[in-house]
């Protein structure tokens, strides 16, 4: 299959990473060819005049099973009340009273809604279960939606947990046997009110010994030992990061982990934004994600992180979009998503748009027209 007239195709190949009134082949769900100009034979070929085609975005950083509603708590919000990380026992609540086929409905729902704003990989964290049963449940309906789960077991310490320690102990044990099988990343949110550094540290490294790869919740709130940590175990991601000092930043560049920044959040707490253009001076790779969740960024929407960061967090448009597409991968380790090279996975969004400036210079207008995946799905 081919599209041709593509107003500006964005490949991030490394010659050129952007071809103008270009086309690409699309062979098996993989990327055959692409260039300026007209295709070579194609089985079918779809004129998409002018508009502009940009790899599928990659979300690194999602919380979509869960069940309730806080939508109060933000309404309090916008009137002044910080936000905490208490409310996240709310939704432990709600989401240990729910059914499967609910958190299933529920997580389905917010991909599907992910998906038509041009979100072609997503990674889900569990987290808002807190006891081995419900956190199996929530890895398991992650993975039928992504292979890239995330165990949160360390998100915070439950109301009906003795101490810390008997907490740290369960995750490290139980409920790391139960959701590792599910699992390809461990997290931890290291903050004050959830893990501090000694308990985080514990809690990667039981999860390292099984086989899962680290990721960290990150100087979210405040000041902290999250990057810290990040570095110390070579985490692929130190995501917020709202809150870094010079050394923090430092550390997390030589330690190669990438810094994902989470525009959403912000938006809806009222924090201040963190400069990423501090960090890309530092010389910082930086992944853009939703967070998507009900307590700190209820969004599933990419291009509202993008257009956000350009305006808030001072990204150039094409910064924003490698950060949500290649960024993102490098996040989750990943090499064949997050860009149009030949041999890359298919997945690609066309906009309704001539460049990928109106990302940013029209936001809240819904410019993806089409998405395609390697497997063929248009949404
Ligand atoms: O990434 N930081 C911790 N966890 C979520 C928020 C969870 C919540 O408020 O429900 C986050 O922002
Ligand atoms: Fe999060």
């Amino acid at each position: 299959m081919a599209l041709t007239n593509i107003g500006e195709l964005v490949t991030w190949d490394d010659e050129r990473p952007i071809l103008h009134d270009a086309s690409i082949v699309i062979v098996d769900g993989e990327v055959a060819w692409t260039g300026e100009g007209p295709p070579p034979a194609a089985d079918q070929h779809f004129d998409l005049g002018g508009a502009a085609v940009v790899p599928g975005f990659v979300d690194s950083h999602s919380h979509v099973v869960f069940d309730g509603d806080r939508s109060g708590e933000f309404e309090a919000r916008m009137s002044g009340v910080p936000y905490g990380a208490g409310g996240i026992r709310s939704t432990v609540e709600a989401t240990r009273a729910a059914s499967v086929e609910d958190l299933r409905r529920t997580a389905r729902h917010l991909v599907g809604e992910a998906r038509r704003q041009g979100t072609t990989t997503i990674e889900i964290k569990s987290g808002y279960g807190l006891d081995v049963a419900t956190e199996g449940r929530l890895v398991e309906v992650a993975a039928e939606l992504t292979d890239e789960v995330t165990f949160l077991g360390a998100h915070v310490v439950p109301a009906d947990a003795r101490t810390v320690d008997d907490y740290v102990a369960l995750v490290t044990g139980e409920m790391l046997d139960a959701c590792a099988p599910h699992s390809r990343w461990i997290d931890v949110f290291v903050e004050e009110g959830a893990f501090g550094e000694e308990a985080a540290l514990e809690v990667l490294s039981a999860g390292m010994g099984r086989g899962l790869l680290p990721r960290v919740h990150a100087n979210q709130l405040g000041p902290g030992p999250g990057a810290r940590v990040a570095a110390a175990v070579g985490a692929a991601a130190a995501d917020h990061c709202t809150f870094l000092s010079d050394e923090d930043v430092r550390d997390l560049v030589d330690a190669g982990v990438v810094i994902g920044l989470l525009p959403g959040v912000e938006f809806s707490t009222r924090q201040p934004f963190p400069d990423a253009r501090r960090l890309l001076d530092a010389g910082a790779t930086v992944a853009l994600a939703t967070d998507c969740n009900p307590g700190s960024s209820f969004t599933t929407s990419m291009p509202f992180c993008i257009a956000v960061a350009v305006r808030d967090m001072h990204l150039t448009p094409l910064e924003a979009l490698w950060s949500a597409t290649l960024g993102g991968a490098a996040s989750l380790r990943r090499t064949d998503v997050g860009h149009l090279r030949v041999g890359a996975h298919a997945d690609l969004v066309v906009l309704d748009a001539p460049s990928h400036l109106h990302l940013a210079y029209r936001p809240g207008v819904p410019l993806v027209s089409r998405v395609l995946t390697a497997e063929g799905h248009d949404e």
